[in-house]
């Protein structure tokens, strides 16, 4: 399954691709294996933790990881993000009907903004337009690799939105965290935000990181954390619809069964990685178990889409949604779409929860945000437009819904 393309060129310029799910992960593993799926977008991805490698990567991931803990997502996930998706599908709820594509980034960008630490605070819906713009901006340039736009042109439009946003929102957003910082340090009983932002600027003195890099790296998180729960949020609600219409009696599970709707996630995850292909670049020459020789130089690619279809570990239905599959042990259910090794999906727990277990407990499990936001949709009594039908977008070869209308009420 694994084809060595272009075998007659240059070392340097080989692609090895990887279609088994053992060699993904090996690859995943690799210490001589740098990430490269960004090399376009660096506009916005320069310097950032998901392209940083080695002892840089370590110690930026060190610091991160201290705001990525169980109570700080349950924090999220019980006491601030269901009154976030609440306040967010209210106008559209009474006026019964909503475009899912631009709700779900609406709605992303609001949890997105509290975990990156990007305050709002005028708290009007023209600022929240602003600040949606710019995450939009941002999105495009960590995609760069795949626009149709001209990739030129569009490089000065994002590094402008990057200067413009960090006026606007990030200055104002350091400036309230140093000085609570400051306040806290002074004996002041103060509640410092457990964010991206405030973790950065609380650990300032383990890591240099100059101001242009603080700006990508939540401007990053921001796009991270949004976009691909943005989408992993129009796709499940397609599966379940489609789920339903065949599977009449699994309706009330998708209302009042969150860890139906858990499954239904992870299901479209593994169907739709964020990216449908890992990538990175051979720093020295690379032997995989399985016999795999990668040349120094070489470029890898991790064929996702493959791994995660693969019928020997998810059935001869591999290709299919089907929230009710049986896994085999050592495979979760889905597949390697958080990726594996150094650079695993910081925000894997709280987008798609923890994994369920035979015995998990309903009243303490975490369930993700894309879980509860795609619930709550449910509770709201979303269904298909008939008049109005899902249009895929245009404006990128990546397979995204361009709009998908639906009904509420
Ligand atoms: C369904 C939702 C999500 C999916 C499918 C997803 C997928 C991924 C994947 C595949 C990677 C590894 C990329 C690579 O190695 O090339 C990754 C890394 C990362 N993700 Fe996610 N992600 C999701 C949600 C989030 C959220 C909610 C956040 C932030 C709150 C986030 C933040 C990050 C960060 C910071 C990294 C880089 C980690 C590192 O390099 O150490 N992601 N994600």
């Amino acid at each position: 399954m694994t084809a060595v393309a272009a075998e007659e060129a240059a070392p340097e310029h080989r692609t090895v691709v990887l279609s088994t799910f053992a060699d993904a992960k090996d690859a995943y593993r690799s210490k001589d294996l740098r990430q490269s799926l960004y090399d376009e977008g660096e506009v916005v991805m320069a310097d950032v933790l998901v392209n940083l490698h080695g002892e840089e990567h370590r110690s930026r991931r060190r610091v991160e990881n201290r705001m990525f803990r169980r109570e700080v997502f349950e924090r999220y996930e019980r006491d601030l993000f269901p009154a976030v998706t609440d306040a967010t599908i209210a106008p559209y709820v009474a006026a019964g009907r909503v475009d899912l594509v631009h709700l779900g980034h609406e709605l992303m960008l609001n949890l997105a903004a509290l975990t990156a630490g990007v305050d709002r605070p005028e708290g009007t819906a023209e600022e929240t337009e602003r600040l949606y713009a710019y995450m939009m901006s941002f999105i495009e340039g960590a995609t760069l690799a795949h626009s149709t736009k001209d990739k030129a042109v569009q490089r000065g439009v994002i590094a402008q939105a990057l200067d413009d946003w960090d006026a606007e929102f990030l200055a104002p957003s350091i400036a309230r965290r140093r000085d609570l910082l400051a306040r806290e340090a002074a004996g002041e009983d103060v509640e410092v935000p457990r964010d991206v932002l405030a973790t950065l600027l609380r650990h300032a003195d383990e890591l240099t990181l100059a101001p242009e890099v603080i700006r990508r790296e939540v401007a990053f998180f921001l796009l991270a954390g949004a976009h691909t729960s943005a989408t992993a949020f129009v796709r499940a609600i397609d599966h379940i619809l489609g789920w339903i219409d065949e599977h009449p009696e699994d309706a009330a599970a998708a209302v009042d069964d969150p860890l139906f709707v858990q499954r239904c996630i992870h299901e479209t995850v593994r169907l739709n990685p964020s990216s449908p292909t890992g990538r990175r670049r051979a720093l020295a020459p690379v032997s995989l178990r399985s016999g795999i020789d990668i040349p120094e130089g070489a470029t890898v690619v991790i064929d996702l889409q493959a791994v995660n279809r693969d019928v020997t570990l998810f059935g001869a239905d591999a290709a299919d949604f089907n929230p009710r599959r049986t896994l085999p042990p050592g495979v979760a259910p889905f597949g390697l779409s958080f990726a594996a090794g150094m650079h695993v999906c910081i925000g894997q727990d709280l987008a798609a929860g923890v994994v369920q277990r035979a015995d998990t407990d309903p009243g303490s499990h975490l369930f993700g945000l894309v879980t509860g936001a795609v619930q709550q949709m449910f509770a709201a009594g979303t269904r298909r437009d008939p008049d109005n039908p899902p249009r895929r977008d245009a404006a990128t070869a990546r397979p995204y819904w361009g709009s998908y209308p639906v009904l509420l009420g």
